[in-house]
């Protein structure tokens, strides 16, 4: 079946049915990235560019490799790099880039709505790697991913997510991805760093980290989003860990096969204890190596595979 959209943009407009013919695509890309060969044809002659306007390592890099294992063209731009310091608008720099013919655009920029404005005026198929605080849709494939290949099934479980809500295009995608699978998603994170309104999108808001995390079958932490903030939202870095923190005995109050995750970049001993990271029921680098075969699979849908047998 094929993915019948030029860009993904959020995972608001994503159907639960192509959500999961996103899973199931990048659960067949896996293998690639273990063979010897981490290569295979179906982007041959194809060209992606990446324009990072945000500083990032896991998306971008794995965005990079996603492209080259299907043996795309890439190219990468970055903020200092790109005559957007000489004035150029996002739309000029983007419409230039268009003339030399790349058929993906993926974007990461600090305004919310960006890669939607670029969608609408590029015939390039536009992918969001992180826009503002608004979405992360990558980022939120890759999770539901991640914990269908633990749990076996994404409905009906309980994810928490902890942290800098406010602040996070992670939370806000991760809470409509797993609601629109099925799953119970309970929010928690210093009132500061709380949304007004945030259970429309579906989730509950829990009052402690605690409550958060009780009987839960996945927990997600969140960073705080310091470049976000106008002023950090807590007295101190300590006094957050000691509130909201992830250490042994909150784990302990969660699911006994409970799974931790975090997007990154990880602030060790603040949002989550060294031991907690490094420990049994840490998936976090499982998370890193799924976000190369979501991000294959989702290049591999934009550019119309699954509807010609010959490039399957
Ligand atoms: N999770 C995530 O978006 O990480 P980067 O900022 O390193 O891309």
């Amino acid at each position: 079946m094929p993915l019948d959209r030029k860009d993904i943009l959020d995972i608001t407009s994503l159907s639960t049915e192509e959500i999961q013919l996103i899973l199931d695509t990048a659960e067949s890309m896996r293998d690639i990235s273990e063979r010897p060969i981490k290569k295979v044809p179906v982007l041959r002659g194809k060209t992606v560019i990446l324009f990072f306007y945000e500083p990032s390592t896991r998306t971008r890099l794995s965005f990079d490799l996603a492209a080259k294992r299907l043996s795309a063209d890439t190219l990468a731009i970055s903020t200092d790099m790109s005559s957007l310091v000489k004035g150029e608008t996002l739309l000029d720099t983007a419409k230039n880039i268009e003339s030399m013919r790349p058929d993906v655009v993926i974007l990461r920029h600090a305004f919310s709505g960006a890669p939607h404005f670029l969608a609408k005026r590029l015939k390039a198929s536009v992918i969001n790697a992180g826009d503002g605080t608004h979405a992360h849709p990558s980022q939120a494939l890759l999770d539901m991913l991640t914990v269908r290949q633990h749990k076996g099934r994404l409905s009906g479980l309980k994810i928490a997510i902890v942290g800098d809500i406010t602040h996070s295009r992670v939370a806000r995608s991760d809470c409509e991805g797993f609601i629109k699978m099925g799953s119970q998603v309970v929010l928690a994170g210093p009132p500061t760093m709380m949304p007004k309104g945030i259970e429309s999108l579906g989730a509950q808001v829990a009052p402690t980290v605690e409550a958060a995390v009780a009987d839960a079958d996945v927990i997600i932490m969140l960073r705080i989003q310091k470049e976000r903030q106008k002023q950090f939202s807590m007295a101190t870095e300590r006094e957050y860990a000691r509130h909201f923190g992830l250490n042994r005995e909150r784990v302990a109050l969660a699911k006994k096969d409970v799974v931790i995750m975090h997007p990154g970049p990880i602030n060790r001993g603040v949002e989550i204890s060294p031991e907690v990271a490094d420990g049994p029921g840490s998936i976090i680098l499982e998370q890193v190596t799924n976000g190369v075969a979501v991000r294959m699979a989702m290049l591999y849908l934009v550019l119309g595979g699954g509807r010609n047998a010959d490039a399957d």
